[in-house]
């Protein structure tokens, strides 16, 4: 079944949800967003506040032919970026429940954020925020076709691209020109998990 490209809607979000948890699994993620109730709920608010909002898009990959794409076909991966745009004074975010790591999503989130200023400061750039493909869909296509539409809408505008590569993304995030330029870790059970600060510029005359 071939797979095709469509931008996300609203209806769509429980089973965007669904995606997130169903596919991320690495250790940073179960601590710090454990699969329970609370955070599938703050994650769902999460989204349907960005999908509102005139810079997030949100994309996902479903299996069908090219003239029939229905609410029900299965959403077998999804990718949420933001244009480049000027930081709005500080939205609130929707509350964070109290399930997970606190103590670790501070920190991670600190150091992410701290890195990301030093590298991009207020320069306006495209940020690619989510990228997940369901695993047994993975090795197909999907996360490609995702990150070929993202570098478009990047080499339209000529800004360059920031994103933060878990150590399973990153590969992907190479394939498509992107470059690290520093990382950050931090210590989970006892183990280091790092995370790397990808750049990619620009690409004039790019083949997709
Ligand atoms: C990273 C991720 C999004 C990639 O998604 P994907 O849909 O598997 O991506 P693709 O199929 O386009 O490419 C993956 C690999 O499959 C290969 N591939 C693509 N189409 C293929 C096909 N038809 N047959 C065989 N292999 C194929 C690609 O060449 C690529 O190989 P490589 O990694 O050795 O370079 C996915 O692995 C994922 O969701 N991981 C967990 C979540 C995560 O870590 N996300 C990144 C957060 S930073």
């Amino acid at each position: 079944m071939p797979l095709r490209l469509v931008r996300a809607v609203k209806a769509d979000i429980p089973q965007l949800v669904d995606l997130y948890f169903d596919t991320f699994k690495s250790p940073l993620v179960l601590k710090v967003k454990p699969d329970v109730p609370p955070v599938r709920e703050w994650y769902k608010k999460s989204l349907e506040s960005d999908i509102e909002k005139p810079h997030t898009r949100i994309y996902k990959v479903v299996e069908g032919q090219a003239e029939s794409v229905h609410a029900s076909d299965e959403i077998i991966a999804f990718a949420k970026w933001s244009s480049p745009h000027t930081e709005p004074p500080q939205e609130k975010p929707p509350e964070w429940p109290m399930d997970g790591d606190i103590a670790l999503f501070e920190e991670v989130t600190g150091k992410a954020t701290e890195k990301k200023k030093k590298i991009m400061g207020e320069e306006e750039h495209w940020y690619l925020s989510v990228l997940a493909t369901l695993p047994k869909h993975q090795r197909r296509g999907a996360g490609s076709l995702l990150m070929n539409e993202f570098c478009k809408q990047a080499d339209q505008t000529g800004h360059r691209s920031y994103v933060e590569a878990s150590p399973l993304g990153r590969p992907t995030y190479q394939r498509f020109a992107f470059e690290t330029q520093d990382t950050f870790s931090v210590v989970i059970n006892g183990e280091p998990y790092i995370d790397c600060c990808m750049v990619r510029e620009p690409q004039s005359h790019r083949e997709h």
